[in-house]
Order: C-alpha cells, then sequence, then structure tokens
C-alpha cells in the first residue's frame, strides 16, 4: 500500500485501557506502514512475571531497587514486533498473560521506580525502529501519549464499552480483571492512564479491527499530509 507518506520517520502513540484493542491495532498498523511495534504492556508483564518469580511483592523500598538494579533490557526485532528480551531471555507470551501476572501487573506498574526502570528502554525504541529501517514507530499503552512520546506525530486514544472488552478477554481465553486492572491504571500516581487532550479517541466497540487501522492510516496519512502542507507555506 502507497501511503503517500513522507520520508519523515513518524512516531504512533495508542493510548487505552485493558482489552480496548490497542496491542491489534498497533501490530494492524505497523504491517501496514512498514512500522516497527512495540507493546509496552508486555514490558510490565515481563518485569511482574520475573519480580513474581523472585518472590517480590509489589511494594517500594531496598528490596525492589536492587531487583530494578539487576535487570537488563534489551530488544529483539521479530517481523514487525520489537521483543523485550529482559536478562538475555524473551519472555514466553502465555506466562506473561498468566492469571497471576494479569492479577499483580497494575500494581507493579503503579509503583515510580518500576516505571523509571522502562522508560529510557521505551524511548529508546525509536532508535531501534531507525536502525532496523523502518518508516516509524507504533507504541500502544497507558502513557505513551502523555509521557513516554507527548510529542508524537499522532496520538490514538482507544475505548470501547465493558461488554465488548470483557467478551474480547472471553475469547482469547483470559480471566482478567480488566475493570480492577483499569481503576488501579487511571487513578495511580505516576503516570496514569489518560487521553492526551491532543490525542484522537476512537470508540472501537462496533467497528471491525481492520476499519480501526484503516482510520489510523488515514489520520497518519492526513497529517503527513499536513505537515508537507504547512512546510511547503512556511516563509522562506
Ligand atoms: O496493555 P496490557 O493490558 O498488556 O498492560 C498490562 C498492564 O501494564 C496494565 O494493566 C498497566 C501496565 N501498563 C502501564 O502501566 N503503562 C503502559 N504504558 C502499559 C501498560
Amino acid at each position: 500500500m502507497d501511503l503517500h507518506m513522507s520520508e519523515d520517520f513518524q512516531i504512533v502513540a495508542i493510548d487505552g485501557g485493558a482489552a480496548s484493542g490497542k496491542s491489534s491495532t498497533a501490530r494492524g498498523v505497523a504491517g501496514a506502514a512498514h512500522f516497527l511495534h512495540v507493546d509496552t504492556g508486555s514490558h510490565y508483564r515481563a518485569v511482574t512475571l520475573r519480580a513474581l518469580g523472585e518472590g517480590l511483592r509489589p511494594v517500594g523500598g531496598p528490596a525492589l531497587e536492587h531487583f530494578l538494579a539487576g535487570l537488563r533490557f534489551e530488544t529483539e526485532v521479530r517481523g514487525n514486533c520489537a521483543c523485550l528480551r529482559l536478562n538475555g531471555v524473551v519472555p514466553d507470551a502465555a506466562d506473561i498473560r498468566s492469571d497471576a501476572v494479569n492479577a499483580a501487573v497494575s500494581a507493579f506498574a503503579a509503583l515510580p521506580a518500576v516505571r523509571k526502570a522502562v522508560r529510557t528502554y521505551q524511548r529508546d525504541q525509536a532508535a531501534v525502529a531507525r536502525t532496523h529501517g523502518f518508516r516509524g514507530l507504533v507504541m500502544d499503552g497507558r502513557d505513551i501519549g502523555t509521557v513516554i512520546f507527548p510529542d508524537a506525530d499522532l496520538k490514538i486514544y482507544l475505548e470501547a464499552d465493558a461488554s465488548t472488552r470483557a467478551a474480547r478477554r472471553k475469547d482469547e481465553g483470559q480471566t482478567d480483571t480488566i475493570d480492577d486492572r483499569d481503576r488501579i491504571d487511571s487513578t495511580r500516581a505516576t503516570a496514569p492512564l489518560a487521553a492526551a487532550p491532543d490525542a484522537v479517541r476512537i470508540d472501537n466497540s462496533n467497528i471491525p479491527l481492520g476499519g480501526v487501522v484503516e482510520e489510523v492510516l488515514r489520520l497518519l496519512r492526513q497529517g503527513a499530509s499536513a505537515t508537507g502542507a504547512s512546510r511547503a507555506t512556511e516563509p522562506r
């Protein structure tokens, strides 16, 4: 597909609550636009899985600091996906989506020390994408448009009604405490789940995935041509 986009590298931030369709949308956009996709939820999940394995509880303090200081964050690019390699291992997808991780991840992700530990790694993903020859980066999470890339070229905030989101998790065979996670994620003090003021809100309750991906690609094209237009009219 010819997107008629500018040659400039672009960053798309997609935020939203649990099961709002962020990762599926981001994956679709990445495939169509030759962008690198980064699912930041998987970062918090991988850290949580490892912390639980070491018997840690989600509280700040020396034990948590010691644990975080021992983490090594690297990226393994698989197709369009940037997978986190934590201390030399890309964790198994099923393990980071287990009931135990679902139940604990929001509490770990609310800890300022945990957020600080992943922040630089997440911002560095733009350089990873450029190095691997991608035309852009599409990152999904809760604070991408507000904290990680506040200057993103395009910010999307995805929403879906509660029954649609619950049905999605059921279809995936997952038991997930969506409401509890959304409550913790949106009320925490550090980098809460929030729509950036300049985000485009899309309610995808009644739009199929392909339609949402097309809409994001359309907004990207529009943004690219708007940038081109403003450049063309700039005084020399
Ligand atoms: O996207 P997900 O449901 O896999 O995310 C799992 C948890 O990770 C989510 O409940 C909160 C946390 N998270 C976060 O705090 N900030 C992000 N940018 C992404 C995820």
